[in-house]
């Protein structure tokens, strides 16, 4: 058992510092705007976390590496103590990333040096603590990649994080999936790993309804800002429309229009629009309103959640993930009877607020400030995207975003019917 949790550790802790590990120094410090963080910062706050939850707990003789880290690199979890100022991560030059690399080291040694000294019984009782430290550096990993997309976009260099674009795709025609609905079950099941807001499992109501079987593509998106989507106020919701005109929202947020010809900013560098590959980088706002647009709708988080269910349950879906290292969506693959990229290309929008299931009730202590107490002004998203990890994506997870954000690998499928209720 030991040696399984040292291999998952080892694995997780190792994929961090593969993709850190085509940026300098000075890429790693960059904090581009509130809601990113610096690369250093998510290296540090992930090992924080296993320091934190993990060695402080069950270290007869714990002394921290360095208290001040407990400062710099606590995110939000009160319970543990004040924090460093979330907008003003990017003016921290020390420690530096090779710092941070001596800490990373030093709190997995500590980490390697306990898992081998646990007893059976002991070990049991400490690894949902470290199973759920794995769940959130892979989340922290798909955040890193998020974030350095949007610092190097603001470089006019125009930098590469890796890799090449892929060749122009062929878009499938939209077609749909038609569900019956009734009485499902929606959450986690409880074989495996879930966070706490997946849970409790519980029955819902669906009317029938429709699902696109695609994500809706650069080439549709074009069409929506060539009948004036970005200038007609009546396909947008009040405050999508407020921060269209207060941000001079034109096209999703890494496209750019040079001598007639849109490109995109991409972690292989900025490259001519393929309109074959799915739009990314809107936001809720953006794709309710391409949703009006199109006379149609978003769906829910319980109606993608069936459907996604199902898929897996009818040999499984296609999955552009973190390991195909494309590091971008790509095109929607050869219609089957299924929904296409369910899981991997972009994170989904939902139409569904992110609120707590019935009878959700979250952990004891500082770990119960993981998810609950985020369940205000913020969208559902399902899937996963092309920076998703494998291994880190399921038919019941709930991300969530304010409806606003655009820096997310985020995407759009339609639904039609139903009552979205
Ligand atoms: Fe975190």
């Amino acid at each position: 058992m030991a040696d399984q949790v040292l291999v998952r550790y080892d694995a997780v802790r190792s994929y961090t510092e593969q993709l850190a590990a085509p940026l300098s120094p000075e890429d790693q410090t960059v904090q581009s705007m509130p809601d990113t963080s610096p690369t250093k910062w998510h290296r540090a706050h992930v090992t924080w976390f296993f320091e934190t939850f993990v060695l402080a707990e069950q270290e007869a003789d714990f002394v921290p590496f360095q208290g001040k880290y407990w400062f710099l690199f606590n995110s939000y979890y009160e319970a543990v103590g004040p924090r460093y100022s979330r907008p003003m991560r990017g003016v921290i030059s020390r420690p530096g990333s090779h710092d941070v690399g001596v800490y990373r080291r030093h709190v997995d040694d500590r980490i390697r040096e306990l898992i081998g000294s646990l007893d059976e019984g002991s070990l049991q009782k400490v690894l949902p603590i470290l199973e759920l430290g794995f769940h959130h550096e892979q989340q922290h990993q798909e955040l890193l990649l998020m974030d350095i997309k949007h610092v190097l976009s603001l470089n006019p260099l125009q930098p590469v994080y890796a890799g090449a674009p892929a060749e122009p795709g062929t878009l499938q025609e939209l077609g749909w999936v038609e569900y019956a609905g009734g009485l499902v079950e929606i959450g986690h099941d409880g074989g495996g790993f879930s966070f706490d807001n997946e849970l409790p499992r519980h029955q819902h109501w669906l009317s029938p309804y429709r699902l696109a079987d695609r994500l809706v593509s650069n080439g549709e998106w074009l069409e929506f800002i060539a009948d004036g989507g970005y200038r007609r106020p009546e396909f947008w919701l009040s405050d999508g429309w407020a921060q269209v005109q207060a941000e001079q929202w034109q096209a999703p947020l890494y496209w750019r229009e040079s001598d007639g010809v849109w490109h995109e900013h991409t972690l292989h560098g900025t490259v001519p629009l393929d309109p074959s590959l799915p739009v990314c980088h809107v936001s809720h706002y953006e794709a309710d309103a391409f949703a009006t647009w199109a006379g149609k709708r978003l769906p829910t988080e319980a109606e993608w959640e069936h459907a996604a269910l199902l898929a897996e349950a009818t040999g499984g879906t296609d999955a552009n993930l973190a390991d195909t290292r494309s590091w971008h969506p790509r095109a929607a693959g050869t219609s089957g009877p299924g929904p296409r990229q369910l899981f991997g290309d972009c994170w989904e929008w939902t139409a569904s607020a992110y609120l707590p299931y019935p009878g959700f009730r979250p952990a004891e202590g500082a770990i119960g400030e993981y998810n609950g107490k985020f369940m205000s002004s913020q969208m559902v998203l399902r899937g996963g995207c092309a920076l998703t990890p494998p291994g880190h994506t399921r038919a019941s997870y709930r991300n969530f975003f304010p409806p606003g954000a655009r820096w997310p690998l985020t995407g759009v499928r339609l639904a039609d019917g139903g009552d979205p209720r």
